[in-house]
C-alpha cells in the first residue's frame, strides 16, 4: 500500500462495487484500460490527480495503473469525495488524500501531499494543483513534463497564467475537447444538478420559476432538464450572444435584479464570483432556493448570506436556513459548493466515459510526446475523434462514410454550383 489519508479503511469494499458499478457503464475507458494493460504506456511515471474522488475517478485511475503509473490523488473539492471510493483506492496502492467535508487548510493540506510524491505529469479539475506549484511548490516545477485540465474555469486561470509568461509547463484543455464539453457539461451538469436539488431538497420542479445564471454549456443543460420537469425557466446571462441563444430557445432572459423576486429557485453555472449578491437575496421571495453548480463556492457566497441573516439553521443534508431581519428565509444548498457533486454523485458515469477517456489518451499523449513548449493546447482532434468513434461503437451506433466523390467536393473550390 501507498501513502494515504483517507476517512476509512473500512469502507474499501462497498467503493470496489460502486467501481465496479460504473465501469460497467463506462465502455470507452474499459477499452482503453485494457490496451493500457497490454502496452504499459505509462510505466514509471508518476501521476498527480487533483480530481473529485468519484466511482468515475476510480475507474480512471485503475485505467492509469493498469498502464503502469504510480498516482497520487487529491480531491478537487472539500465536499465531493466518496469515501468507500478513497477507501477502495488506497488498498489498491493509490496515494490518496481526500476524504469528504475538508476545511480549506485540509484541503491544500492534500494537494500538498499529492506534489510530494514529485509527479511528472498533472491531472486538475479547477487548476489548484498547478495554481500551488506555480506558487508555493515550484522546486517540483523542473520535473513536470506536462499536465491536464478538466474544467472551463481552470483552463480560464492557465490561459490567464500563459498570457502573462507565468505558465511553467503544457497543459492539455481536456475541457475543450467537443467529446467533453458538448456532453460532460451539458448532459452531465444538466441531470445530475437536478439529482443535486432534489435529493437536498426533495421539491416539485413543476410549475416552480427555475431562474438559471449563465447560459454556457452547464446552464444550457440545466435549464433545458429544467423545463423537461415542467419549471418556467427564467436566464440571466452577460453575453449578448447566448443570452439571444437562450432567448431563441424559448426561455425568458433578464438582469437577475428583475429576476430576484420571481425566482422560486436559483442556479448559478458562471464560472464568475459574487453573481447572487445581497442587493439580489433582499429582493427574493420567502423560501427562495439558491444552489451553485459553477466552480467552487464563489458564485453565491455563504458569507453574504450570514452577513445578512440573524439565524441560521440545518434543516436536512445540504441545506441551510437563513432566516433575515424581516422574516424572510433564504435556502441555500449543499454551501454554496457544487450542487451535482455535494448533494449528489456528479456525472453520470456515461458522460464521464468520454471525459475520462479524454484524460487518459491526453495523459498518454504527454508521456510519449517529447517536452512541449509552456502553452495550454487543445485536445489533439485524432483524441476527440477516436473518443466519440469508440462511444458510438459502445452504444452500437454506426454511421455513413463520405464516398471519393463527396470527399473530392467538400475539398475543392473550383466546383461551381452548376
Ligand atoms: N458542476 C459541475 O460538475 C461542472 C461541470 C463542468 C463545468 N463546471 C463549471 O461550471 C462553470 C460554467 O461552465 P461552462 O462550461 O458552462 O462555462 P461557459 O463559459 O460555457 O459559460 C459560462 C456563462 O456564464 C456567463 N456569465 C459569466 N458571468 C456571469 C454573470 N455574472 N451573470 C450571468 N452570467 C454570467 C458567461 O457569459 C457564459 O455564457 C465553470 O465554472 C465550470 O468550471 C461545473
Amino acid at each position: 500500500m501507498g501513502n494515504f489519508k483517507i476517512k476509512d479503511q473500512n469502507l474499501a469494499s462497498k467503493g470496489r462495487l460502486q467501481i465496479e458499478w460504473a465501469s460497467k457503464h463506462m465502455p470507452v475507458l474499459t477499452q482503453i484500460k485494457k490496451r493500457f494493460s497490454q502496452e504499459k504506456p505509462l510505466k514509471s511515471l508518476t501521476l498527480g490527480a487533483c480530481l473529485h474522488v468519484t466511482k468515475e475517478t476510480g475507474v480512471l485511475i485503475n485505467t492509469f495503473l493498469a498502464g503502469g503509473a504510480k498516482v497520487g490523488l487529491c480531491g478537487s473539492n472539500p465536499l465531493s469525495t466518496q469515501d468507500d471510493v478513497a477507501a477502495t483506492l488506497a488498498e489498491v496502492g493509490v496515494n490518496v488524500f481526500a476524504w469528504r467535508e475538508q476545511t480549506t487548510e485540509e484541503y491544500y493540506w492534500c494537494v500538498e501531499r499529492t506534489l510530494d510524491l514529485r509527479p511528472v505529469i498533472t491531472l486538475d479539475d479547477g487548476a489548484d494543483l498547478i495554481g500551488t506549484l506555480h506558487s508555493k511548490r515550484t522546486e517540483a516545477l523542473p520535473k513536470i513534463k506536462g499536465g491536464t485540465e478538466e474544467t472551463t474555469t481552470g483552463v480560464l486561470r492557465l490561459r490567464a497564467m500563459e498570457k502573462t509568461g507565468a505558465l511553467k509547463y503544457p497543459i492539455i484543455a481536456v475541457n475543450d475537447a467537443y467529446t467533453k464539453y458538448l456532453f460532460d457539461n451539458r448532459y452531465g451538469t444538466g441531470q445530475s444538478t437536478l439529482d443535486g436539488i432534489l435529493r437536498a431538497t426533495n421539491i416539485l420542479f413543476a410549475g416552480k420559476n427555475f431562474v438559471v445564471c449563465g447560459y454556457g454549456w452547464c446552464g444550457k443543460g440545466i435549464a433545458m432538464r429544467a423545463q423537461g420537469m415542467g419549471a418556467n425557466v427564467i436566464v440571466v446571462e452577460t453575453d449578448p450572444l447566448r443570452a439571444l441563444e437562450a432567448a431563441m430557445n424559448g426561455f425568458r432572459v433578464m438582469p437577475l435584479a428583475e429576476a430576484a423576486p420571481l425566482g422560486d429557485i436559483f442556479v448559478t453555472a458562471t464560472g464568475d464570483t459574487s453573481v447572487i449578491r445581497k442587493e439580489h437575496m433582499r429582493k427574493m421571495k420567502d423560501g427562495t432556493l439558491l444552489a451553485n453548480s459553477g466552480h467552487f463556492n464563489v458564485e453565491i457566497n455563504p458569507r453574504t448570506l450570514d452577513e445578512l441573516a440573524t439565524s441560521k439553521r440545518n434543516i436536512r443534508p445540504n441545506l441551510d436556513e437563513y432566516t433575515l431581519k424581516e422574516g424572510k428565509r433564504l435556502y441555500l444548498l449543499a454551501e454554496g459548493r457544487l450542487v451535482n457533486l455535494a448533494a449528489a454523485e456528479g456525472h453520470p458515469s456515461e458522460v464521464m466515459d468520454m471525459s475520462f477517456a479524454n484524460q487518459a489518451l491526453c495523459v498518454e499523449h504527454l508521456a510519449k510526446t517529447k517536452k512541449m513548449p509552456p502553452k495550454v493546447y487543445t485536445v489533439p482532434k485524432e483524441i476527440d475523434e477516436k473518443v466519440a468513434e469508440l462511444k458510438l461503437k459502445a452504444m452500437g451506433i454506426e454511421i455513413d462514410e463520405l464516398t471519393d466523390e463527396q470527399k473530392h467536393y467538400l475539398s475543392t473550390w473550383e466546383m461551381g454550383t452548376s
